[in-house]
């Protein structure tokens, strides 16, 4: 219906015939003469109708209003001087009307397209309106390059892509499963998968050698800014392979897809050890754009005359006090902000937030009094502290600990505006802990089940055993991960005891994937990318909803289809289900 695109236009000749379609972004009508701004998915270009020229198009014209979809016929011609419009790439050009047809007309929109102001839910209760903003175009451009480059690649490299089945049975990921009524099997329910990791396993045991796919996955957990229930993965898995091997490949696909948006990142990655990224920066996803490096200073309040810290630095292997050193802090931070500092880390289970300050009559603060003058000596040095500086300290139970003053260095960061928004800063985190208990003490697999063990060794802490199992995180978000699988039946079994699983329950979770590994399973492992996390932070967008065409809200619904809905009564009784109560 159309010869050319808006954008096409500034390479054509003036006087050249064309055809165009698409919305009307915008239109005036100038005593006699109409101008509208028309739309497609390139951009715009300024449309002329004039009587003299037109009398058919003009009266059609009258009619017209923003978002009404039209198709001219016209002769392109440059813009008298002077009417050049620089915010627009056909800014020097328009199309002067032959001919007009209105293809459909449009309501008044209930919000003007691009306009970020605009309250979320009624954009995404009208989302296909909030999709015409060009700036949406680019980054749905720039996710279907990516899946291509990636596509592209991963086939170069010998991967095939294989679908796996949506309805299936609970995978080892440990969210809360989506469930599907059976309706040929009564009272039964297939879950949707939370990520491919069974199935990808099952086609190293079948031979395929080298899996990946673009994969749906599901997961019912509570969702944040970079969460969504339904989301999409690179998923890949590969045979007779190291920790290397998989971590070449996991580069590579990030080399080529950086590159495709522009971005020329270097591999290798940065390394560090889990144990490390949680000393040294309270997180398992540290931002590397800035340092600040947490020290360890629980001996320095050994002899505190304090004796809730003098207790916390007793015990070491539960507790911890951390210092985390703001160069410059003393100088910026009033006693207003440290105090909001204080709120924001209660709100992560800190009793308070003791501080130090450098100053040039030496260090003062409220918990210098606890301290003899030698241990102050020590902090100083070993902060390596100089006037101005602040030194934060976090003091009591380790987890706790980690995660607040983890949040307080990226907090820090932000209010002092030390990220540096156009670096990627990737690290590769790895030697996870194989286990983690949680607040009852019961025992969990921290990745998943199959991950193998480094060794198993050391059983005595159960919390000190590591896997062979790697996160890439880039500037401070978990973008993927994965680990080397365990394929060796005693192993397998020696996990299966540790995490208390009996052989009923082992069984009826993973019996199929257990028996398929006693008839000859490969060494294999492999890694997931979230697709949209990369996404969102290629484009950077500051919500995962920004690069998914049709997300869900903060509450897992739809609003555009209003789903999840009721269904009627004979639907559920064919699937032999009843609502015992109606909430809404
Ligand atoms: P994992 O559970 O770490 O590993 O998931 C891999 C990556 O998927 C993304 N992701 C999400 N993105 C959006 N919304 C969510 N709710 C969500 N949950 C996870 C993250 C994460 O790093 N099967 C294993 C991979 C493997 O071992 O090969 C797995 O799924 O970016």
């Amino acid at each position: 219906m159309r010869s050319h695109f808006a954008k096409d236009l500034i390479n054509l000749a003036t006087g050249s015939k064309v055809k165009l379609a698409g919305w009307v972004n915008s239109h005036r009508d100038h005593g006699g003469v109409i101008f509208i701004d028309l739309r497609d998915k390139t951009g715009i270009i300024q449309l002329v109708i004039d009587p003299e020229r037109s009398k058919n198009a003009h009266v059609l014209g009258s009619d017209i209003r923003d978002e009404f979809v039209i198709i001219i016929e016209g002769e392109l011609r440059n813009r008298g001087t002077g009417l050049i419009n620089p915010r627009i790439e056909t800014g020097a050009i328009e199309i002067i009307v032959d001919n007009l047809i209105i293809e459909s007309r449009s309501r008044p929109l209930p919000f003007t397209i691009g306009d970020k102001n605009v309250n979320e839910e009624i954009r995404l209760r009208y989302r296909y309106l909030d999709l015409r903003d060009s700036e949406a175009y680019k980054t749905f451009k720039l996710r279907s390059r990516v899946a291509i480059v990636a596509r592209n690649l991963l086939d170069s490299l010998g991967f095939l892509e294989v679908e796996t089945p949506v309805l299936t049975k609970s995978t080892p990921e440990g969210a809360r499963d989506y469930l599907v009524p059976s309706r040929v099997h009564h009272g039964e329910f297939f879950a949707l998968p939370q990520s491919p990791q069974i199935f990808k396993q099952l086609l190293m045991v079948g031979g395929f050698d080298r899996y990946f796919q673009i994969a749906k996955c599901f997961r019912d957990e509570d969702l944040r800014a970079d969460r969504q229930p339904e989301f999409t993965q690179i998923d890949v898995e590969m045979s007779f392979c190291t920790q290397e091997d998989v971590m070449n490949v996991a580069e590579k696909l990030i080399e080529a897809i950086f590159k495709e948006a522009g971005h020329d990142v270097k591999a290798p990655f940065r390394r560090m050890k889990y144990r490390d990224a949680m000393e040294f920066y309270g997180s398992d996803k540290p931002d590397m754009r800035y340092d600040m490096k947490m020290v360890d200073v629980h001996d320095l309040f050994a002899d505190s005359t304090n004796d809730g810290f003098k207790n916390i630095a007793l015990d070491s292997k539960k507790n911890r006090i951390k210092a985390l050193k703001v160069i410059g802090g003393d100088r910026e931070f009033s006693r207003k902000v440290l105090k909001e500092l204080e709120d924001f880390v209660m709100k992560f289970g800190a009793k308070g937030l003791g501080y130090f300050q450098m100053r040039e009559d030496g260090i003062k603060g409220p918990l210098t009094k606890f301290m003899s003058e030698d241990a102050l000596k020590i902090l100083v040095e070993r902060t390596e502290l100089s006037v101005g500086d602040l030194l934060f300290i976090g003091a009591g139970d380790k987890k706790r600990v980690w995660d607040y003053m983890g949040r307080l260095r990226i907090e820090v960061a932000k209010r002092l505006n030390l990220i540096d928004q156009n670096k990627f800063e990737f690290l590769w985190v790895v030697d996870f802990p194989m286990f983690e208990r949680d607040n009852d003490g019961n025992v969990g697999a921290l990745h998943h089940p199959f991950t193998m063990p480094k060794s198993l060794d050391n059983v005595d802490d159960i919390e000190e055993i590591e896997s062979v199992a790697y996160d890439i995180v880039l500037n401070g978000i978990e973008m993927g991960g994965g680990s080397i699988r365990i394929h060796r039946d005693d192993i397998q079994k020696r996990i299966f005891q540790l995490l208390n699983l009996t052989e009923q329950e082992i069984d009826e979770k993973f019996g199929f994937l257990v028996e398929a590994f006693t008839y000859g399973a490969p060494p294999h492992g492999g890694f997931a990318i979230g697709f949209d996390r990369l996404i969102m932070l290629l484009a950077k967008k500051d919500s995962i909803r920004d690069v998914i065409a049709f997300p869900k809200t903060q509450k897992a619904q739809c609003l555009l289809t209003s789903a999840p809905d009721r269904v009627a009564i004979d639907k559920l009784k064919e699937l032999n289900i009843r609502v015992s109560e109606r909430l809404k």
